[in-house]
């Protein structure tokens, strides 16, 4: 599929086949994920990848129960690591040797900057870590779409729950789930209109941001 073809035709999907997924194709779409922008690069995210029926029943119990988590040949849960400084050694020297940064000076400047991120107040580092995760997240999603496997992104979830459930660790936000499957004839057909968008001019400000509606906060 093209670009246009990706975006335009990916839906949200419930309703899939029973056929599995295999490794390989698994494995080219978390190439693809892999290449996502990250702040500073730092690649936070984690993706747990559940493919068994009890896994993907325990899951769906904290999942308020929703069918697809079990009907979907994969259901993946999208953590990210609250620690920004988790992989910043790797990251910077990269940059050192590949010439992003001049000298090493630089690159203990990053470092720095990034451990003090580290030190942020707990909210914090969940944003921090939600924004770049959650772009993994959509890479995910279009890149098996290109491979012809629908997904249904879910935040309807109890992250206590899951955490407990599948032992992640403190140091992890569970971000979303995302359930991946060949779709269930008719389920991702272009033909079934699209969800209403709110208009371009609406929500896109230039130079001046007017928004249309209340936030009632
Ligand atoms: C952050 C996020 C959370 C969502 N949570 C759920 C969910 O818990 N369960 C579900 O069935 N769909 C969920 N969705 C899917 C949305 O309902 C869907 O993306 C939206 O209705 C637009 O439809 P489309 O993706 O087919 O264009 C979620 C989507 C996003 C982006």
């Amino acid at each position: 599929m093209n670009f246009d073809e990706v975006v335009e035709t990916r839906r949200s999907v419930h309703d899939y086949t029973d056929e599995s997924l295999d490794d390989k194709t698994l494995e080219e779409i978390f190439e693809r994920v892999s290449l996502s922008p990250s702040g500073y690069n730092l690649q936070p995210w984690e993706f747990l990848v559940l493919r068994d029926d009890d896994n993907k029943q325990t899951l769906r119990e904290v999942a308020y129960d929703q069918e697809h988590v079990t009907d979907a040949a994969a259901a993946v849960v999208v953590l990210g690591n609250k620690d920004p400084a988790a992989h910043a050694e790797a990251v910077f020297d990269d940059w050192l040797e590949k010439g992003y940064v001049p000298n090493e000076d630089v690159r203990d400047a990053l470092l720095g900057n990034v451990e003090e991120m580290a030190e942020m107040p707990e909210d914090e580092r969940r944003v921090w870590t939600t924004r770049s995760t959650a772009l993994g997240a959509m890479t995910l999603m279009l890149a098996a779409w290109d491979e012809g496997v629908a997904t249904c992104p879910m935040e309807g979830f109890d992250a206590g729950a899951l955490a407990d459930e599948f032992d992640v660790p403190n140091g992890y936000e569970p971000v979303m789930l995302v359930t991946m499957g060949y779709p269930a004839e008719g389920a991702a057909d272009i033909e079934n209109e699209r969800k209403a968008r709110r208009p371009v001019d609406e929500f896109v400000h230039y130079e001046e941001f007017e928004p249309v509606g209340e936030t009632h906060l």
